[in-house]
């Protein structure tokens, strides 16, 4: 991995000047920046400035890196002078999210790497966006119109975001997207029938955009040609909004609009059940400190270890077919996410599986529970469920979906 210390030191060396992310990012590339739809990139000073300008649509393009079979990887950063986006074409990974706090102390609340290599040996999915099926199939196995089709296991005896080699290591086609109001990349993949076991080629697009009020919103779009297939988009972008590398997330007060979740076995596979979580800890109706109930005595946060479970989203439908799923709020700094979704389902994951083995962008170790997921989707395992909403997807039909995750304070 030669460009791991040159790229840290240039981290480092971008902040003792002051510099944001963007220049960071820039310094490393030099002269290779690429200047997308009259962004003024080029030197450090115009960079750094970029986020400065509030309202101020602009995004750029820079190389990231080099995969091993010699695919070109870049990261495009996008801004609207207050929220500064960076997402890479590997995956297409949400790298970066600054957001400012209640005193307007921007810092980067998303977990990453900042070099490819560590995305590619290490990433527990940091910012991907997962397919071609999101969460958990039991024993990789379903079978579809009376074929049974085989997900290679990658999680136990169960294959997990889309099997060994899912979406989010694959190298995406990105385009630069721009309205009055919003900034962003459409990322598309085609996914050969059969690959990772699934039936039918699935070409997929999604579409991310910043707008100025804040909202970073996710359009999924998928067809399938030749054999009926199943589809579960997500991304996997972890939070944590006090910063990214700065501890637990236990004090992070969550609003869940969710009355019933479902329960899981040992291999965190949906029993079938959809339970109430009235009277549990995992009603999170009135807001609650993520780690007020984290460590009590109920089966279920022992089998997750802490929470890693599907809520069943609930209410009312607001402004465009959206409702309101999730708000996170942390307290110190202020910081908020609120997602809106059609989707059916979250997965809220509290982070369980990160155990200090690493260090990401910010040169620190992420322990447990330092950061959260909020994976809107459909229920993990549908293909074997009868009783959850259909995942299927046939020749003809188009699979489309949007979330979005709204950045402020309080
Ligand atoms: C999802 C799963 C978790 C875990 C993470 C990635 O959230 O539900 O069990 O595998 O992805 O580490």
């Amino acid at each position: 991995m030669p460009d791991h210390l040159p790229r840290r030191e240039v981290l480092r060396t971008a902040g003792a000047l002051g510099l944001g992310a963007a220049a960071a990012g820039a310094l490393s590339s030099t002269a290779v920046a690429t200047t997308q739809a009259g962004s003024a990139a080029g030197t450090p000073d115009k960079l750094a400035a970029m986020g400065a300008h509030h309202g101020k649509l602009e995004i750029r393009k820079d190389p990231f890196g080099t995969t091993p079979e010699g695919v070109a990887v870049d990261v495009y950063t996008f801004t609207n002078g207050r929220v500064t986006i960076s997402m890479l074409t590997w995956g297409a990974t949400i790298q970066r999210v600054e957001t400012p706090d209640r005193r307007g102390r921007t810092k980067n609340i998303s977990l990453g790497f900042d070099n490819l290599p560590d995305y590619a040996a290490l990433s527990p999915y940091f910012g991907a966006t997962i397919g071609r099926y999101g969460n958990r199939i039991a024993k990789g196995r379903f079978t579809l119109d009376g074929t049974t089709y085989q997900i290679p296991v990658n999680n136990g005896e169960n294959a997990l975001h889309g099997g060994t080699i899912g979406f989010d290591k694959k190298v995406w086609k990105a385009k630069t997207v721009r309205t009055d109001d919003s900034v962003g990349v459409a990322f598309s993949y085609v996914s050969p029938d059969g690959e990772m076991g699934f039936p039918g080629e699935l070409s997929t697009t999604v579409t991310y955009t910043l707008d100025r009020r804040d909202n970073l919103r996710i359009d999924y779009q998928a067809t399938v040609a030749g054999k009926p297939t199943v589809v579960n988009l997500t991304n996997h972008v972890y939070f944590n909004l006090a910063g990214e590398g700065s501890g637990s997330i236990d004090d992070h007060v969550l609003e869940l609009n969710a009355s019933s979740y479902t329960p899981v076995d040992a291999g965190l596979i949906p029993t079938g059940e959809i339970a109430p979580v009235a009277g549990t800890p995992f009603d999170f109706n009135k807001p609650t400190p993520i780690g007020a109930r984290l460590r009590g005595d109920h089966p279920q946060l022992i089998v997750g270890r802490g929470y890693d479970h599907n809520f069943v989203l609930g209410g009312k439908t607001d402004h465009d077919g959206l409702r309101f799923a999730a708000r996170f709020w942390e307290p110190e700094d202020g910081r908020t996410v609120t997602v809106h979704t059609d989707q059916p389902g979250a997965q809220f994951y509290s982070g369980n599986f990160l155990d200090g083995t690493f260090l990401g962008i910010g040169n620190k170790a992420y322990r447990q529970g330092d950061a959260f997921a909020f994976e809107t989707q459909h229920f993990p395992d549908s293909p074997n469920q009868p009783n959850f909403p259909s995942t299927v997807l046939r020749p003809g039909e188009t699979y489309a979906t949007t979330t979005i995750y709204t950045f402020g304070t309080k």
